[in-house]
């Protein structure tokens, strides 16, 4: 069956509804994939992991004006419908869901989630009202497509956590799922920005796993952490980076600082500048 479009509530529940009325899908699950279209690698197996999850698959496609600050890339942002949707039906998308920004957000929307402690660290000390952004486009995702299960991938690490704790909060019943991150060959994180990148710059941001790697490995291994964190952000701007707004390391569970290693489960987060394209990444330090 091909892909459905919808773009807005009722049709998507109409779809959902249809879908459900096939003859084996009578107790049929769903699995939304969230995104901001500009479909890549790591949304396909997105998408590839919802389809062993649930039975019916929702991807969305909304650039989300809400979480994107006045100096970013809203506007630029890159849109292609077309392709977007043949790259979702070609990953196993059933639905795909694409409101407009005034079905989403109408003239009298007055609704802002906040997570504060998860919010107050990493991206959310550069990124005013950024997950702001994000858990209240989830919210209203997932309580719209009443869907099962929500998949995120790992890149996004503290969207992931906030998206966890919105819906522990809210009682929503959805269990999120989670991918980990997807790379190149040469490591680099998959990433819409990525396309930002020419060739000499992706040169430069192909060193930023590599130095990441090096730093847990070293951490493992029982050096300060405080030295090590030194060094690689050292090694980061000497690979051609300008600018780090952060690299710390973060339980995985609640993103407190660590400061000395043990066995809590913890991550290496960074975002560093080449020009004005801010990359993100995080590795477990295992
Ligand atoms: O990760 C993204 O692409 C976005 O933050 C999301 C989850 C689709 C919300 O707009």
């Amino acid at each position: 069956m091909t892909i459905e479009i919808v773009r807005n509530v009722f049709e998507l529940e109409a779809a959902v509804a249809r879908r459900r009325m096939e003859p084996t899908n009578a107790a049929a699950t769903v699995g939304i994939v969230p995104t901001m279209g500009s479909i890549h690698e790591a949304h396909e197996k997105l998408i590839f992991t919802a389809r062993k999850h649930s039975d019916i698959v929702v991807a969305t496609i909304f650039v989300n004006p809400k979480q994107f600050g006045t100096n970013e890339d809203f506007d630029t942002y890159p849109r292609d419908e077309e392709k977007d949707t043949s790259k979702l039906e070609a990953a196993g998308c059933h639905i795909v869901y694409i409101p407009s920004i005034e079905n989403i957000y109408p003239s009298n929307f007055d609704l802002s989630i906040t997570i504060p402690k998860l919010s107050s660290v990493l991206c959310g000390r550069f990124r005013k009202n950024h997950f702001q952004g994000v858990a209240t486009i989830v919210a209203k995702l997932l309580v719209q497509s009443r869907a099962d299960y929500g998949f995120f991938g790992e890149k996004d690490f503290q969207q992931l956590l906030i998206v966890k704790k919105l819906v522990n909060s809210l009682d929503i019943p959805c269990k999120i799922i989670s991918i980990s991150t997807v790379r190149d060959k040469e490591g680099l994180a998959i990433s819409s920005r990525n396309r930002y990148l020419e060739k000499d710059k992706k040169l430069i941001a192909n060193n930023l796993y590599k130095i990441l790697c090096e730093a847990s490995k070293n951490i493992v291994t029982g050096e300060n952490i405080e030295l090590v964190i030194d060094k690689a952000r050292n090694n980061i701007l000497e690979s051609g980076f300008n600018k780090l707004d952060y690299l710390e390391i973060r339980s995985e569970k609640d993103l407190e600082e660590i400061k000395t290693y043990s066995n809590k489960k913890s991550r290496i987060f960074v975002a560093a500048y080449i020009n004005d394209i801010r990359l993100i990444d995080n590795i477990a330090i295992e």
